[in-house]
């Protein structure tokens, strides 16, 4: 393993471990050697993700909490803390979409996204950040942004895209203000990948072939995205690597922005 992408002995939390891309960060990175802590509302599904990284040989601790109150994001760090004595990198994992029209959208729903988006985001950074500041030895924070962050299609998004583009605005003042404590911010901005929010694109009925078919021309590449395509970026973000890229958000979108 080069040591610009050593991940072994770092401690890692992870919200969302239970979604496509948080379950398959959290399987990956336990392959690399990191130490896990990961977050999530359900309890079933993160005893699933724990066991399997187990069977593996992996190392993870498990905390059945979204990062929803202050209360909530502090526990999660607190769990890395207790367990491994520091945190060295964040991943943001956990979100929500409700796609609906403006008209049909209640304030109460438009505030949902919000929340898991942009609240959950602000949170946990503030909770794992205070102590990667104290430990004095720099940090990592991967958040998790979307195309729809800098993009107002497709129809419905009105909670999402602006939710998206508040992450892309945090990580850039995480970075400014960050950057004195050598603890790198930065995004992943995704197109459609294959999770639960987005099976039914997946599907083969004709409305889901339809919208295929018509959001396909605009992805060079040719395809909708898979949890794995977005790993390569995930590690380079959290390992050495990445150590002087900061407050940048990375589309890894088959090229979809580049049209
Ligand atoms: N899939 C895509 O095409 C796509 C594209 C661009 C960006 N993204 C972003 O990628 C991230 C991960 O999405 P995914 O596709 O992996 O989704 P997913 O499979 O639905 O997973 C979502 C994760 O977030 C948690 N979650 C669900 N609702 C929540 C809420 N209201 N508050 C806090 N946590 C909640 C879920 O866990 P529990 O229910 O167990 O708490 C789950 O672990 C999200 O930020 C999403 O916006 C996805």
């Amino acid at each position: 393993m080069s040591p610009l992408f050593d991940l072994s002995g770092r401690s890692i939390v992870i919200t969302g471990a239970t979604g496509a891309l948080g379950r398959t960060a959290a399987i990956t990175l336990a392959g690399l050697g990191a130490k896990l802590t990961l977050a999530a509302g359900s309890k079933d599904d993160l005893d699933d993700v724990g066991a399997k990284i187990k069977e593996r040989g992996g190392a993870c601790r498990l905390i059945a909490r979204r990062p929803d109150t202050l209360a909530d994001s502090e526990a999660i760090a607190a769990e890395a803390l207790d367990t491994y004595g520091r945190i060295d990198g964040l991943l943001v994992a956990s979100g929500t979409n409700i796609p609906k029209m403006i008209g049909e959208m209640a304030p109460e729903e438009w505030e949902q996204v919000m929340d898991a988006n942009v609240r959950g985001s602000w949170l946990m950074c503030k909770s794992a950040g205070k102590p990667m500041i104290a430990q004095g030895r720099g940090g990592k924070v991967v958040l998790v942004s979307s195309v729809r962050g800098r993009l107002g299609t497709p129809r419905g998004y009105s909670a999402y895209c602006p939710s998206k583009s508040a992450v892309d605005g945090l990580t850039r003042a995480l970075a400014t203000e960050w950057g004195q404590h050598r603890i790198t911010v930065n995004a992943i901005g995704p197109t459609v990948f294959r999770s639960k929010l987005t099976a039914w694109m997946f599907d083969d009925d004709p409305k889901a072939s339809a919208s295929r078919v018509q959001s396909l021309p605009r992805i060079p590449l040719g395809r909708l995205g898979e949890p794995e395509d977005l790993m390569g970026i995930i590690v380079y973000l959290l390992a050495p690597a990445s150590d002087f890229c900061t407050g940048q958000v990375i589309y890894v979108d088959g090229g979809y922005t580049a049209g």
